[in-house]
């Protein structure tokens, strides 16, 4: 390769330190993987860092419940954190935490640097307080009645029943999901950052190539919408850093979150001798990419450049969003056994097996990806078993049998050998461009032209005629060096077969540019199953185990909730406070009182198709719907947002009740009621009539 060696840092989303790894983000990490493997491949200097995201009201309050500290709590759910990357492949230059003395460094660095521009405001802001647990209360830590409807157990900014906004403050007899007690409003300052301040720089470096279309275009409307002063500061007691000069305030866990991608790579540069300034200082030549999931685009793309650009560093080159994992085409369910997590999976599958099926379906977009078990059993075993390892096994043994494992000292094809080199330039076009889908189709469309090739040169019909011998040595040592082009452009997803099919081949060099020098000459070892096919009973005993480690725990961080950042200055709310950390258990709610048919009947509810859904500017739980009534058409406001996800939604039937009353809300009329079961947040589970209904048809 001619190309100058790349200096390339990459990151990958750093995962909250309250919860396991599961399959979900396990599409980041993979995903960021492959890539910057791909980058060591073709000879670039690539460094991959991440961290444990450690701070925050969530994990303080996790420690709490568990008896222990939150430094504690940490540093096991770090442990567990690096076994699973370790064991899924994820080949971390560095791995730290964002508690730590080179985050606590940066950041303060950071916000000084940002409060001597002037880019700090200080204000006084009122909050409910919780006077038991002497502590202020985000949101999501309250409940009561909502003020609007008077639906019970409704959050503090929001209800899901009739989709009305309004600070906890409003909530009718609220009580602290923490003690219980009555929240009172109490008045405390705050630390913000002047986003604003930085808008003309943002709207250069968002429009200047960083960035995807989709969330380019998601960018247009924050804009639009007003960059508001972003809130920095928690209240004592809390788990993070204090604020200099500013006793009993915290960071807020975003604030250094992002920070930690910084103080990840300052730690690894201490370690190798890295100078620190060449990567970060604003004049840096070198390349910088955050790999996220589209849930924290906001974080990503102004905060954070805001923040560094404020502070004087560099900004990242580009940022690269990925969509939600769902799994048989639904969002992964605790009860469905469809909630994976990594060290589930791994005590009964193949870490690589994943890797691939992630790899076959990823693109450079943001659209969901989609693990559909069958799928994944049947390309697994087609690809990689039927079609890839075959072309080793099948060629192997002659090798081994009758010529002791010798390879021909010249290729009878040469032209074939040219032929899948020079395949490599576009693949690796693909992966440079994480089109890793395109990549991976390309590769089996050379593993079938191999497979074709041995299957029309018949080794095992030759091999009866002595006089042929060098003919299948010769054939055979080409089947082999097909297989070993295609072993290095699968290199970056299957890390671990490649190193095994390098060994076996004696050859161990498997960067992009080794894939030139044809394989003759040498000896081969014994070959070794280098994959073997996946049972369904293995699938199944997966989904069994996950249904059973899920049961009894409420983890915490365990979202699944897709929310593509909310406008306005307001962070999207379920990553902001630490996902699933609300503490209350459900009671069982008491069947109401009896009705007699009559008044039944008076409830006309029908069929509906869901034309349309679309996220509601300011309502974080709201999803608009336009239902089709067979004919006629109604909007209706949904509080289902933390569970669905509106492209999911349109097309589906479902069921509504047609002769509410309407009702102006804040954001329009709402016609009518969809019917949906569940406690709320991701448990929410609209109502779907059996195939064959059509919308309007009434539902008695
Ligand atoms: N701690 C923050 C990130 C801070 S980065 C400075 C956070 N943590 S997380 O554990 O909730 O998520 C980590 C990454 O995994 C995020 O990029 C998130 O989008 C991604 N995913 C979490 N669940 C996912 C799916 N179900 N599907 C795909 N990606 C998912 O957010
Ligand atoms: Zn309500």
């Amino acid at each position: 390769m001619t190309e100058i060696p790349r200096q390339i840092l990459i990151t990958s989303a750093l995962p909250y330190a309250n919860g396991p790894i599961h399959l979900g983000h396990l599409v980041e990490y993979i995903q960021t993987d492959i890539w910057a493997r791909f980058q060591r491949a073709r000879g670039h200097n690539a460094i991959y860092v991440c961290a444990d995201d450690a701070h925050g009201t969530p994990i303080m309050l996790k420690a709490r419940a568990e008896g222990i500290t939150p430094e504690e709590l940490i540093a096991r759910v770090r442990t567990e954190h690096e076994a699973d990357f370790a064991d899924f492949l994820v080949g971390f230059d560095h791995y730290h935490s964002t508690h730590s003395e080179e985050n606590r460094a940066c950041a303060t660095r950071i916000y000084t640097s940002l409060k001597a521009g002037g880019h700090i405001a200080v204000r006084t802001i009122e909050q409910a307080y919780d006077p038991e647990a002497g502590m202020f209360l985000p949101d999501r830590f309250i409940k009561g009645a909502c003020p609007k409807c008077g639906a019970a157990d409704q959050y503090g900014d929001s209800c899901e029943v009739c989709g009305a906004t309004y600070s906890p403050i409003d909530l009718v007899d609220p009580v602290s999901a923490i003690s219980g007690a009555r929240p009172v409003a109490r008045e405390s300052e705050h630390y913000f950052f002047q986003l604003a301040d930085f808008e003309p720089f943002l709207r250069e470096w968002t429009g200047s190539g960083r960035l995807q279309n989709a969330i380019r275009n998601k960018l247009n409307e924050w804009f639009e919408a007003g960059l508001a002063d972003w809130d920095i500061s928690r209240d004592a007691p809390y788990f993070g850093f204090q604020i200099p000069d500013a006793p009993g305030k915290f960071f807020y866990v975003w604030l250094d979150a992002p920070i930690g991608y910084m103080a990840s790579f300052m730690a690894h540069a201490e370690q190798h001798g890295l100078d620190f300034d060449a990567w970060w200082g604003a004049g840096s030549e070198t390349e910088m990419y955050h790999f996220i999931g589209k849930d924290i685009a906001y974080f990503h793309t102004l905060f954070w450049p805001a923040m560094l650009h404020g502070a004087g560093f560099r900004t990242p080159t580009a940022v690269f969003c990925h969509g939600f994992l769902t799994v048989n085409g639904q969002k992964m369910s605790k009860s469905r056994g469809t909630f994976i997590r990594a060290r589930d999976y791994l005590d009964h599958l193949n870490p690589e097996a994943l890797r691939y099926y992630f790899a076959a379906k990823l693109g450079s977009g943001v659209d969901d990806i989609d693990l559909s078990l069958d799928d994944f059993v049947q390309r697994v075993n087609s690809d990689l078993v039927g079609k890839l390892v075959n072309i080793a096994s099948r060629c192997a043994g002659f090798l081994t049998k009758r010529f002791e494992g010798a390879l021909a000292d010249t290729l009878p094809r040469p032209d074939l050998h040219r032929q899948f080199v020079d395949a490599g330039d576009v693949i690796a076009e693909h992966y440079e461009g994480r089109e890793y889908s395109q990549a991976v189709r390309h590769v089996m469309a050379l593993a079938d032209q191999a497979n074709q090739y041995i299957d029309e040169a018949r080794p095992w019909v030759l091999i009866k005629d002595p006089e042929r011998g060098a003919e299948v040595q010769g054939i055979c040592s080409q089947g082999l060096d097909l297989f070993r082009i295609l072993v290095i452009y699968l290199a970056p997803v299957l890390p671990r077969l490649a190193e095994r099919a390098g060994s076996f081949l004696n050859r161990a060099d498997l960067s992009w540019a080794a894939r030139e020098e044809p394989l003759t000459g040498g000896t081969i070892r014994p070959y070794e199953a280098l994959m073997t096919r996946i049972e369904p009973a293995a699938v199944e005993a997966l989904l069994e185990a996950s249904k059973a480690s899920l049961a009894p725990t409420k983890a915490a961080a365990e979202t699944g909730t897709p929310a593509a950042g909310a406008p306005g200055g307001k962070a999207p709310a379920p990553s902001a406070e630490g996902a699933g950390a609300t503490p209350t258990a459900a009671a069982l709610e008491p069947i109401a009182e009896t009705i007699d048919y009559d008044t039944f009947a008076k409830v006309d509810l029908r069929v509906a198709r869901i034309v349309t859904a679309e996220h509601v500017e300011g309502a974080d739980r709201l999803l608009r719907l336009a239902l089709d009534l067979g004919g006629e058409q109604r909007q209706v406001f949904a509080g289902i947002r933390s569970a669905y996800r509106p492209e999911d939604l349109a097309g589906r039937l479902t069921v509504m009740v047609a002769n509410l009353a309407p009702r102006k809300m804040r954001f329009g009329v709402s016609e009518g009621m969809v019917l949906a079961a569940g406690p709320g947040g991701g448990d929410i589970f609209l109502l779907t009539p059996d195939e064959g209904a059509q919308p309007g048809m009434r539902v008695k």
